[in-house]
């Protein structure tokens, strides 16, 4: 797997005891992981939906009342197809599966990316049937949203595109900062974010939804048609198309 991963992400294949590099891509038997090396390095960064606060958010989420699923419209006897066209490390992305909607997840940076399939490949793997099941709702592309919307026919829109880009300004628990912190280094701030909602809200069926910190203005001061706030988030739905009609 590790000489695949390097002829495809075109990084050099080195043993993990040799490593000079500031950070690592390492295929440990159970997973794949992001390992920040030298002095100070924080600890490892991997996806995980078996254990953890992904678990945990599927059993104690709230279920469709949760602000994410109002956001992207999910409804009694209706689940949206959706596009997570900003996936990270597909947190977002499996609480919408979880609560049965069919995802494709994009991620650009190929070793987010990377991250995201081997994660999204164990879960389905898992022993538990929920999780598998799950997971073979989430198909994970390494894209760009942009270019990746422009091509799509009318035909394969999705019904809800869900963006969450980078944001200069997140208050997080360390944890969150650790990882927030190795994106930054891997994918910088996203600053085509603007162009990515413009392309969003040419495609979908029925409406984008783009999360935010509370307190940051509007991507690209675009008013939304309505907002859906939790305490630090605020989810800004764009409507296409009213859901039913
Ligand atoms: C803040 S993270 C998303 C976190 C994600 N919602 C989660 O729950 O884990 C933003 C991610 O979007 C990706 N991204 C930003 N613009 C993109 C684009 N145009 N196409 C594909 N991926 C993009 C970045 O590479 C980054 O990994």
């Amino acid at each position: 797997m590790a000489s695949h991963l390097a002829e495809i992400l075109k990084l050099p294949l080195v043993p993990a005891a040799d490593c000079s590099c500031g950070l690592l891509l390492l295929v440990t038997r159970e997973r794949l992981e992001l390992r920040p090396q030298g002095p100070g390095a924080t600890g490892s960064v991997y996806v995980d939906f078996t254990a953890g606060r992904a678990a945990h958010r599927r059993r104690f989420g709230g279920g469709v009342s949760q602000p994410l699923a109002r956001a992207a419209g999910l409804k009694r006897g209706w689940r949206p197809r959706v596009l997570d066209a900003t996936a990270g490390m597909g947190r977002d992305g499996f609480v919408l599966a979880a609560l049965g909607c069919e995802l494709t997840l994009l991620e650009r940076s190929p070793v987010i990316w990377a991250l995201l399939e081997d994660g999204v490949r164990r879960a389905r793997a898992a022993e538990d049937p929920e999780l598998r099941a799950i997971a073979q709702r989430m198909i994970v592309r390494h894209a760009d949203a942009i270019r990746y919307l422009e091509r799509l026919s009318e035909r394969d829109a999705p019904d809800v595109v869900y963006l969450d880009p980078m944001y200069p300004h997140r208050r997080k628990s360390a944890r969150v900062k650790k990882e927030m912190s190795l994106f930054r280094a891997l994918v910088g701030d996203d600053p085509d974010s603007e162009a990515l909602l413009q392309a969003a809200r040419g495609r979908a069926g029925y409406r984008v939804v783009v999360k935010r910190p509370t307190q940051a203005g509007y991507l690209g001061d675009a008013s939304p048609t309505m907002s859906i706030e939790s305490p630090n988030t605020r989810y800004d739905v764009y409507v296409r198309k009213g859901i039913g009609r």
